[in-house]
């Protein structure tokens, strides 16, 4: 009985990820870029995981103009020392025009959604 509704529970879990995240992903493209090069390994959306969750990230540069300019930078070289002691590392697969569309997304999360 009881693992009956457990494992009711874990495909109701499947389910939602498998079809939830694919709906977000067609509604956001930035989200897509970011699972697709795995930034989504290390960073949560919101909290902290490996790296600074981005909504963590979109709050601290809220109020900067170069905050785009700077992390699109950053999302290519890596970094550390900004957040704590573990390391992000470069990312060659990141193409200039897609860590700009990256550091864009990133500085949106936490923020309503435009109507
Ligand atoms: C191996 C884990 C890892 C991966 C993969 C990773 N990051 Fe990070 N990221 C980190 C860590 C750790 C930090 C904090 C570095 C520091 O303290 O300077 C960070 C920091 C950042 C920051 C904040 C930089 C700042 O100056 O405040 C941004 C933006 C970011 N990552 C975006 C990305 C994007 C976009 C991707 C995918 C292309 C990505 N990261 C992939 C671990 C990772």
């Amino acid at each position: 009985m009881a693992a009956a509704a457990l494992l009711a529970l874990a495909l109701a879990g499947l389910l939602w990820r498998a079809f939830g995240d694919a709906a977000g992903e067609s509604a956001d493209p930035g989200l897509a870029l970011a699972r697709g090069h795995g930034c989504l390994s290390c960073h949560g959306l919101v909290h902290k995981q490996v790296g600074p969750g981005y909504a963590q990230v979109a709050a601290r540069y809220r109020g900067d103009p170069e905050a785009a300019e700077r992390l699109a930078g950053i999302i290519r070289a890596g970094s550390v020392g900004r957040w704590g002691r573990v390391i992000m590392p470069r990312q060659p697969g990141v193409t200039e025009a897609e860590a700009h569309q990256l550091a864009a997304w990133v500085l949106a999360q936490g923020q309503p959604a435009k109507p």
